[in-house]
């Protein structure tokens, strides 16, 4: 993976498997810091690195929260799901995100290919009935997930403690312990029942996955990987993975027609249905396979990354992994970058401002600023190591100080000085100087920091490096002042702007994962045509003698007003909630 000469390589198939976001409402900007826009930032540096990329999700559509918000509504789930699901799409799509294939898991190969994983469990002796009792409404007449109930807590007395546990003393519960239960959908006393489901036998696969960790998860991150071997270490449990609902993948023998199966089990299947409706789309029912299928021998025929956030860690490096160990044949995760949570906890009031309690949605977001300084802002300050505390304070500061004074300023008073002075024509360098040369040396030197950075799936500090070669060209400028040699030192001046112009010309490279819109625009105001995204990950030399178009600045300052104004427009309200693990 040192390895940074990009054209000596061979190309890997790197598979990008992005979390599927639930359909239960539009996303917030934590869940993009988390899990959306870095697979993406991953998935555009590989195609430029001449990797082959398959990076695809959808809309997770199952589970009880939809099916309570659509019950609320009085709307069909699956309506509520597909509207909610086309938003999603939509806002991504506005956010840049590059994915092969958004589709949705209620397709009819995601319904074939879950079904095709139950049953070959099931004969492979992985999956086992059991009976357990379970909360009932009698009112809603329908099962309650844990967190559905709701009642006082049975050690420190807490009257709202949820099902799963207790938001005042933080231990976890079973619903059946709560005293005096009441049901979240009707206000009614559940009911304790018998109920027959199917698990998983996770303790089936332990020494397996132990084997697997300790091998692969050495390039993970400490976190994902000490979560990891504690839960195994703990002993893990056979997990049910059917539901008493209607809203679900149905299971494939007769006599369960009441039941479903459960909304994690078939959501994680998505990564291989939804690679497989990719293949099927393209016209090459098999092409899938090339990021799938092991080898006679048993090796993978590429890496496979999963992007996540760390609530999800449990489904992705551990029961995934098990289903596929069950199944047999496919490729294991090689790395499951999972980050911590973008958080509103510390947010200061000031007089001057006027904040919300909440992170704002995605489509909110894109309508206030562009794409590009919401990824700036996301990636520059991601939550990869720790949870990160959003503060509109620092978003406006990293937009102006950073995106618009560093990079953005140092691109438009070069093109507009070139404008004004020689038409936009590229000059005709002279003898370049150790300065210019060092300024050369850096913007290709950054190609291969960057590129390892990214690579390792650091891609906070892969930003900050390429920010500082913007800083770098900034002081470059500077000192070479080429505004002011151009009257005394014509030939000097034309040298400097020459060498100034390369590093922009690397920089529309180097800043097209992170900041694909302000790339594309500044590979045309460059002169160039067709698309930035389709170079590959080296300097790209801008010819002299070249005329350039007219520029525009790349990015927006925001100023006091402007952003207490904006922020005020969002709305105080909350999202629904996921379904627990
Ligand atoms: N819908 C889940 C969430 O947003 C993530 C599911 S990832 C998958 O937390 F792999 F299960 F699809
Ligand atoms: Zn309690």
């Amino acid at each position: 993976m040192s390895d940074t000469n990009e054209t000596t390589r061979t190309p890997e198939h790197i598979l990008v498997a992005v979390a599927w976001p639930y359909a239960s409402g539009p996303r917030h900007l934590g869940h993009a810091a988390g899990a959306y826009v870095p697979p993406d930032i991953f998935a555009r540096y590989h195609r430029m690195a001449g990797n082959h990329v398959l990076m695809v999700s959808g809309s997770d559509m199952h589970g009880t929260p939809i099916m309570v918000a659509a019950d609320k509504r009085g709307v069909p789930t699956r309506e509520l799901a597909e509207a909610n699901h086309r938003d999603i799409a939509a806002s991504f799509e506005r956010l840049g995100l590059s994915y092969d294939l958004y589709t949705t898991t209620l397709t009819p190969i995601h319904y074939r290919v879950t079904q095709d994983f139950f049953l070959r469990l099931l004969e492979r002796g992985y999956l086992f009935e059991d009976t357990q009792l379970a909360m009932y409404d009698p009112e809603a007449k329908r099962f309650l997930p844990d967190r559905y109930v709701e009642g006082t807590c049975p050690h420190c007395g807490y009257g709202d403690a949820r099902g799963d546990q207790c938001d005042n003393c933080g231990r976890t519960l079973d619903p059946i312990d709560l005293i005096e239960p009441r049901s979240k959908l009707s206000g009614a006393r559940p009911e304790t029942r018998e109920t027959t489901h199917f698990f998983l036998d996770l303790p089936q696969f332990t020494p397996a996955l132990l084997d697997w960790v300790e091998g692969v998860g050495r390039h993970w991150r400490p976190a994902v990987m000490n979560f990891t071997l504690g839960w195994l270490h703990e002993g893990l449990k056979p997990r049910a993975i059917t539901r008493d609902l209607d809203w679900g993948v149905p299971i494939p023998l007769p006599g369960y027609e009441d039941k479903r199966i459960y909304v994690w089990f078939d959501a994680v299947i998505g990564y291989l249905s939804a690679s497989m409706e990719w293949a099927e789309r393209q016209g090459e029912p098999d092409a899938w396979k090339r990021w799938w299928a092991l080898g006679a021998d048993g090796t993978a025929p590429g890496r496979a990354y999963y992007f996540i956030g760390k609530d999800n860690i449990p489904f992705h490096a551990i029961i995934w992994p098990a289903m596929l160990m069950g199944y047999g044949g496919f490729a294991l995760p090689y790395d499951v970058p999972a980050n911590e949570f973008l958080t509103l906890g510390g947010q200061k009031l000031s007089s001057s401002r006027t904040y919300t309690a909440r992170l704002p949605f995605l489509p909110e977001a894109l309508d206030l600023f562009d794409a590009d300084a919401i990824r700036f802002f996301l990636t520059i300050n991601a939550p990869e190591n720790r949870d990160t505390d959003f503060s509109w304070d620092e978003f406006q500061r990293r937009n102006n100080d950073e995106l618009v004074a560093t990079y953005g300023n140092a691109v438009h008073r070069l093109l507009s000085f070139l404008q004004s002075r020689s038409g936009g024509i590229v000059p005709e360098p002279g003898e370049l100087t150790p300065t210019d040369e060092a300024m050369l040396a850096q913007a290709n030197a950054v190609f291969a920091a960057v590129g390892e950075q990214i690579e390792a799936v650091h891609l906070r500090e892969a930003l900050r490096l390429t920010m500082g070669l913007a800083g770098a060209l900034n002081r470059y400028l500077d000192e070479a002042a080429p505004w002011k040699t151009i009257k005394t030192d014509p030939a000097r001046a034309a040298t400097a702007l020459w060498t100034a112009l390369q590093t922009v010309s690397a920089l529309r490279v180097l800043t097209a994962p992170f900041l694909p819109f302000s790339a594309q625009r500044l590979h045309e105001l460059l002169g160039d045509e067709g698309s930035v995204h389709e170079l590959t990950w080296i300097m790209r030399p801008l010819p002299a003698g070249r005329a350039l178009p007219p520029p525009a600045p790349l990015f927006r300052k925001l100023d006091d007003e402007e952003l207490a104004a904006l922020v005020q427009r969002l709305a105080p309200e909350t999202p629904e909630t996921g379904e627990p693990l």
